[in-house]
């Protein structure tokens, strides 16, 4: 129990501590005294549903004892070792990953979060190729790190510019919900065409979110991700897949990119790899990256790199994915968010599109069914956005409701009775939308 109100908890928090992405005196967080699976609670025991499983991290579900007992037995017996020591945590957490990961990945460099793995798959592109350029597209998140932000492409990057030099960005498939998703062989061209233009002795690495999650889990063509494969070994660029919110389990695949069977050359991992229990990333790799480093010296280190508590965690929410059968539940109630996503869309006219791969979903609003205009511009929000957004708190419905989208992303044990609650929650809150359109 907390000794605070949440009122006090909220006051000291805004009071003493910086709140991220936001101007201070706009910041209205809720107070979090305890969780449990797909719920939270205040102090004063309001009860919410997760439908972002936080920030899309908290795949396995909240306070897991299996994790929680893990965490604690080994800050017993070693919390903490330098990372220039081995030892059995990093070890079985390196060979577990090593059989999850995709094709002939096999060996991971830890860090702490996503941005951190990131910065260091980039610049393990760089060292591998001796090249400077890093591809990047416009409707992603990398991360907020120097360079991680300079690779994002969304407008989080503007208040951070000018940033690091040679990263150039390029548009995906997507154009947001007014225009059509270009096919594949149109992205493929375009993606050529930039890389030729470019220079492509001069691109290191091509950085993707396979479904970028923050822009809109944005679901590629069939056929792109391999096009990005074979054209990244046609010029020499590697191909980083970007999987810190799509990875562990979210797409109803251990990876996203297990979808199209595309082995990139190196994953990023990050949220879902201790389920955000403790902060741990990791970079994984394929001999024909890593072994550039057998006789060289890899240039970074951090002195988290490896952490042993974080290692527990991980190796614990692993076995937790496997015990529970949580990708495979995921993928079904994938099957089921699809329906009542569909369901949502026939009812409401104000719903323009719905995408979901397992439980990475979106909803995203129109003001006008006919032209498609979003119910908020481009990186923006709009006072129906807002109302939504209220309705849905106001009903204990917690997700993340950004420019025209509300993201549907709750923990992978979700069931198929909270799934009803949530979108019954949408549902109602939707009637505001629908006004609008009128
Ligand atoms: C795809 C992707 N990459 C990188 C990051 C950055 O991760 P972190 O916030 O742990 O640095 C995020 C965070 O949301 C993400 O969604």
């Amino acid at each position: 129990m907390s000794e605070l109100t949440s009122e006090e908890i909220i006051d000291l928090c805004i009071r003493h501590t910086l709140f991220d992405w936001q101007a201070q005196s706009s910041v209205r967080p809720i107070a979090v005294a305890s969780a449990r699976g797909a719920e939270f609670f205040t102090p004063e025991g309001k009860r919410y549903l997760d439908f972002n499983s936080q920030l899309v991290s908290v795949n396995i579900g909240h306070a897991d004892a299996r994790v929680a007992e893990a965490i604690a037995e080994q800050a017993k017996i070693l919390p903490y070792a330098s990372p220039a020591m081995a030892t059995e945590p990093r070890a079985l957490l390196g060979r577990k990953l090593a059989e999850l990961m995709p094709g002939d990945l096999d060996k991971v460099f830890f860090c702490l979060g996503g941005a951190e793995a990131n910065e260091n798959a980039i610049r393990i592109a760089r060292a591998v190729t001796g090249r400077p350029k890093i591809l990047a597209r416009y409707r992603s998140y990398h991360g907020a790190t120097f360079a991680t932000i300079t690779l994002t492409g969304e407008p989080r990057r503007w208040g951070n510019e000018p940033g690091m030099p040679s990263v150039v960005h390029l548009l995906d498939p997507h154009h947001g919900i007014g225009r059509p998703v270009d096919d594949t062989e149109t992205s493929l061209r375009y993606l050529e065409e930039t890389i030729e233009l470019e220079g492509p002795e001069t691109i290191a690495a091509f950085i993707l979110e396979p479904v970028p999650g923050a822009n809109g889990i944005l679901i590629p063509p069939d056929g792109y991700l391999r096009g990005v494969r074979d054209l990244c070994d046609r010029y020499g660029i590697v191909m980083i897949a970007d999987e810190v919110m799509s990875g562990f389990g979210r797409t109803g695949e251990w990876f996203a990119v297990d979808h199209w069977e595309v082995v990139p050359d190196i994953l990023t991992m990050a949220k879902g790899l201790a389920s955000s229990y403790v902060p741990i990333s990791a970079v994984g790799m394929r001999p024909s990256v890593y072994e550039h480093f057998d006789e060289r010296v890899y240039w970074g280190g951090l002195t988290w790199n490896s952490h042993t508590l974080a290692c527990a965690a991980a190796l614990a929410t692993l076995r937790v994915y496997e015990e529970d059968g949580l990708i495979e539940h995921a993928r079904e109630m994938g099957t089921v968010m699809a329906r009542h996503h569909r369901e949502l869309q026939e009812r409401h006219p104000c719903v323009g599109a719905v995408r979901n791969l397992g439980l990475f979903g979106i909803v995203e609003l129109v003001r006008d069914p006919t032209t498609m205009e979003p119910m908020a511009p481009f990186n923006g929000s709009s006072p129906e956005m807002r109302a939504i957004g209220a309705a849905l708190d106001e009903r204990g419905l917690f997700t993340l409701v950004r420019w025209n989208g509300i993201m549907t992303n709750p923990p992978l044990p979700v069931t198929e009775r909270q799934l009803a609650e949530g979108f019954e929650i949408i549902d109602a809150a939707l009637e505001i939308g629908d006004r609008a359109v009128a």
